[in-house]
């Protein structure tokens, strides 16, 4: 079944993601802010481009945005040109920004007074997973809200799940970014010593990535961290965010989180080295920041 969609938010992620519902045959609608990604997904998917978020939203049965921070939903969701002033009723509105779970839950009681349906849906999986359609999308809302959407959001997903109750999904996507921190450092920590110890690195990977060591970051980023390579679309600035996020979490609910907050302070130094658009895995190039400094 297809539907009319509108999608708010064109960037690293948000890009592929509307490619993949013009794709599986939606009628799409964009909108971005900067107005020459909007047209290059024109000439790249064909569909509408409008002018405001609102313009896009009035039309839609289902509205998806994928912005940046807190304050960016925020106005994406209730602004003067925001999205909920011209949903119709009935319609469905999913976020898959990484965002506070307190907005999340502001957001489906604004939606709720107006009769439309709000799920929280942060993605992960990175910019590969949004061009390749194989994100992991984390759901907070109501369950016959998610029965509808989620056969759309299958169209760039291979694992869809809801969680529980508005914010849950805001809550999951936490968890796994807490998750991720202290492996992305322990990796780094790991191939600079194998570097400095001048083993062969691609041999030491090969043999641990078979043992306990393994993870997602291992095998996907062991070389180009190496290489000092970091453009691979997850930015330093927005992890800086979702730890942000983590950490005023667990202010409200006790949970102690003292890796993720050393973790942030490292990203805090690589954002000061100018990695604030490097990807997540250049925590690496902070433990050889001196070692260009000398002679
Ligand atoms: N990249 C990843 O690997 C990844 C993975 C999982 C989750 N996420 C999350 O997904 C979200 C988007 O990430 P991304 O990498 O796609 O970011 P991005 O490339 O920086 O794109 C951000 C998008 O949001 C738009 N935007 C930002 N502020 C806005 C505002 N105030 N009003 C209207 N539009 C606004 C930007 O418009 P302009 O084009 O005008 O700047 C752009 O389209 C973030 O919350 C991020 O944490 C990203």
């Amino acid at each position: 079944m297809t539907h009319k969609v509108a999608f708010i938010g064109l960037g690293v992620m948000g890009f592929p993601m509307a490619g993949w519902l013009s794709q599986a045959g939606h009628a799409v609608t964009v909108f971005n802010r900067t107005v020459a990604k909007a047209a290059r997904w024109r000439e790249t998917y064909g569909g509408t481009v409008a002018a405001s978020a609102r313009e896009a939203a009035g039309d839609a049965d289902l509205v998806f945005m994928c912005v940046g921070d807190d304050p960016d939903l925020a106005d994406t969701a209730f602004g003067e040109y925001g999205v909920l002033r011209a949903m119709r009723t009935d319609s469905i509105l999913v976020d898959h920004t990484t965002a506070s779970a307190g907005l999340a839950r502001e957001i489906a009681a604004a939606g709720a007074k107006r009769g439309v349906h709000c799920l929280d849906a942060p993605v992960s999986g990175g910019q590969a997973g949004a061009e390749q359609g194989k994100l992991t999308v984390m759901v907070g809302g109501e369950a016959a809200a998610f029965a509808r959407a989620e056969p759309v959001i299958r169209a760039y997903a291979k694992s869809v799940r809801l969680i529980g109750p508005a914010g849950s999904g805001q809550l999951t996507k936490m968890v796994n970014q807490i998750a991720i921190a202290g492996v992305v450092q322990g990796l780094a920590e790991a191939i600079n010593f194998a570097q400095r110890a001048k083993l062969d690195v691609a041999a030491v990977i090969d043999v641990i990535s078979k043992g306990a060591a393994q993870s997602w970051q291992m095998e996907n980023r062991w070389d180009t961290m190496r290489q000092g390579r970091f453009d691979f679309g997850f930015a330093v600035e927005w992890m800086r965010k979702d730890l942000r996020i983590c950490l005023q979490e667990a202010r409200a609910n006790g949970a102690e989180l003292p890796l993720a907050a050393l973790v942030d302070q490292f990203y805090a130094d690589v954002a000061g080295m100018g990695g604030k658009r490097w990807d997540t895995s250049s925590l690496i190039a902070r433990l050889n920041r001196h070692d260009k400094a000398s002679p």
